[in-house]
């Protein structure tokens, strides 16, 4: 497994949000900070910067503050954002750089999305949106719907194919958004935020599912989150962003036991808070 090519490899992305990315961009390669840009500029510098290997069946989240540029960077990932600067190989090919119609095939069957709002069209019952994917595929009818049905049955919806989301709870809607990104049989999996709506014990349901799924998947997954304990339940690395950088990136173990500043320790006080509790 160590020995394959990266799944993602990230190089010196950066992007920019602004109508004058250039001057900022010189400006971070002087080394000016985010605020600075800002200042001089009124560029927001929202990726400053990263370079990141992501390996073929790992679970990878990444963690950090409102803003930080967590959104951004998985946006980068299926290009629903342009980055300034930098490349994004998957697979070895560089699709910074690629044609948007290579980019919207890539799109549909090497990575998918799943999203906080869960993103569930309203007026489509759960198996249409479940099959959405494969439809845009232009797999036919019969073949969409069967595919569809198992990939419902994989989340433990099938009986719920033919209702509307509105009918299902948050959790299970969530479930609904999952088969819909799993149903394509994309390789990669983003998921900004996928959790966070949903009540503490149905989020821990959740978590607890997509591990199980993930021991026969084998997916690549980028995961985001603001929750340390999330971060180190499904996390097998985790990366911390700040200020649109990574202040460190290792296995839950090695943030835990090796924090790598100030900034990694107070992330971790909850956890060290939560454990003097118990004693
Ligand atoms: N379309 C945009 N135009 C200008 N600035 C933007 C835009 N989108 C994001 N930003 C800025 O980029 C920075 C990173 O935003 P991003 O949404 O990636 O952060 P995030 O870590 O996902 O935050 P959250 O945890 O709140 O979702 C923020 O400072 C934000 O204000
Ligand atoms: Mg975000």
């Amino acid at each position: 497994m160590k020995n394959l090519p990266p799944k993602i490899c990230l190089e010196n992305l950066i992007k920019i949000y602004g109508d004058k990315p250039r001057k900022a961009l010189k400006l971070l390669r002087e080394g000016k900070t985010r605020d600075d840009i800002l200042n001089l500029t009124n560029q927001v510098v929202s990726i400053a910067d990263i370079s990141l290997k992501i390996n073929q069946g790992e679970l990878f989240v990444i963690m950090g503050l409102s803003g930080s540029g967590k959104s951004t960077l998985v946006r980068c990932i299926n290009r629903l954002i342009k980055p300034t600067s930098g490349h994004i190989y998957i697979d070895g090919e560089d699709i910074a750089h690629v044609k948007e119609q290579r980019m919207r095939e890539i799109r549909l069957r090497k990575i998918s999305m799943v999203f906080q709002q869960f993103g569930l069209f309203p007026h489509k019952t759960v198996i249409e949106n479940v099959e959405y994917g494969l439809k845009l595929q232009g797999l036919e009818q019969v073949k969409r719907r069967q595919k569809g049905m198992e990939t419902l049955a994989i989340v433990g919806l099938e009986q719920w194919a033919d209702y509307l989301p509105s009918s299902l709870s948050g959790g299970m809607q969530q479930r609904v958004g999952l088969a819909r990104a799993l149903a394509t049989d994309a390789e990669i999996l983003l998921m900004d935020e996928p959790f966070s709506a949903l009540d503490p014990l149905i989020r821990r349901e959740m978590q607890a599912e997509l591990l199980r799924l993930q021991k026969d998947l084998h997916k690549t997954i980028i995961f985001i989150s603001h929750d340390i304990y999330e971060a180190f339940k499904i996390g097998d690395r985790i990366a911390v962003m700040k200020e649109g950088k990574i202040v460190q990136v290792g296995t839950p173990q090695v943030i835990m036991t090796h924090p790598a500043n100030d900034y990694i320790r107070a992330f971790l006080q909850d956890i060290y808070d939560a454990r003097a509790l118990l004693q």
